[in-house]
């Protein structure tokens, strides 16, 4: 069998799960109509897809769910949950940025209150959709469900998002910088790594396996943002370029320096490809993907 690449199965995905999002988040008549559009403006503004994918991937891999349609649900949740993390990321009172994946950030679109409202919303929709989500046992969902809810709230998203934002209260460290990649983005990222074992009820330790590879490529994902920021252009981005350093943000760049930060990215590669080793993929895909959540700062 010819093995598609990892660009094409991507793609691939995207288009499912774009067609998916917008099923889920189009509304022809009613009051809050204009909710619903700027909710699906930030939605589709066109971002990577990549924690759904990793759900989608992981899933069909690991544990033949390559046409579960709850799977589909579950992992539009993730891709609400992370888009309405980037609406309050962007807000004047967060980072305050214009630009996010190609266009004007939703605050700049239409104002605050909207953007403070769609993401809200699609905090809300995201936990409805997968509470709904079809195929799955009630015992694996809640387990799921509650999981997920652990990794974007107050011990998950949230809480790295505090510190970053209040990086004034804090020392600006080694095991500050750690605690704030860990929480506001390696934790979702590990979550899609992680949720497809407990919606299908896999052991313990298949979970946990997973669960510590996507901790590992958040942590990577999250050094290379770092470094992109500081070295590719806002065209590219897709979101303003050079933003951390203005805002004096606590970044693998800023504590270490670009050089040490691409070192760090190596290291925390080789550990990501060596879990990812680990565990007994059928396919190339996920170990692929490790490949490219490095490729990115190159
Ligand atoms: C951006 O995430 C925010 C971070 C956690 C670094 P992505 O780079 O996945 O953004 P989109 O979804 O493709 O826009
Ligand atoms: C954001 O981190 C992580 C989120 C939870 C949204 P950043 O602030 O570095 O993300 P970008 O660079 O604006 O996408
Ligand atoms: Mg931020
Ligand atoms: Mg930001
Ligand atoms: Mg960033």
């Amino acid at each position: 069998m010819i093995q598609k690449n990892l660009d094409f199965v991507l793609s691939e995905k995207k288009k499912k799960i774009d067609k998916a999002l917008t099923r889920v988040l189009t509304k022809k008549k009613g009051f809050n109509k204009p909710l619903y559009d700027a909710m699906l403006y930030s939605v589709s503004a066109g971002g990577k897809r990549l924690r759904p994918a990793i759900m989608l991937l992981v899933g069909g891999d690991l544990f033949n769910m390559d046409k579960h349609e709850g799977l589909m649900q579950t992992a539009c949740s993730i891709e609400m949950i992370h888009t309405y993390s980037l609406i309050h990321d962007d807000l004047p009172s967060m980072d305050d940025d214009d630009f996010r994946r190609g266009l004007p950030t939703l605050h700049k679109k239409y104002d605050e209150s909207v953007a403070i409202l769609a993401g809200d919303a699609l905090f809300s929709l995201a936990i409805e959709t997968f509470a709904k989500a079809e195929g799955f046992k009630d015992k694996d969902k809640l387990k799921g469900l509650s999981f997920l809810l652990e990794n974007v709230g107050t011990e998950g998203m949230v809480a790295g998002q505090y510190v970053d934002t209040k990086i004034d209260n804090y020392k600006r460290n080694s095991l500050v910088l750690k605690y704030i990649h860990l929480k506001k983005t390696a934790a979702m990222i590990s979550a899609s790594f992680a949720l497809p074992a407990l919606l299908s009820g896999a052991k313990n330790a298949c979970f946990e396996r997973l669960a510590k590879l996507g901790t590992s490529a958040g942590l990577l994902f999250q050094i290379a943002d770092d470094i992109i920021d500081v070295t590719q252009s806002s065209e590219v981005l897709g979101k303003t370029a050079g933003k951390d350093l203005k805002q004096n943000k606590l970044t693998f760049v800023s504590l270490y320096g670009l050089e040490k930060a691409k070192r760090m990215a190596v290291k925390e590669a080789q550990t990501a490809r060596r879990l990812s080793d680990e565990i007994n993929f059928n396919t190339p895909y996920i170990p692929e993907l490790i490949e490219y959540f490095h490729k990115r700062i190159k």
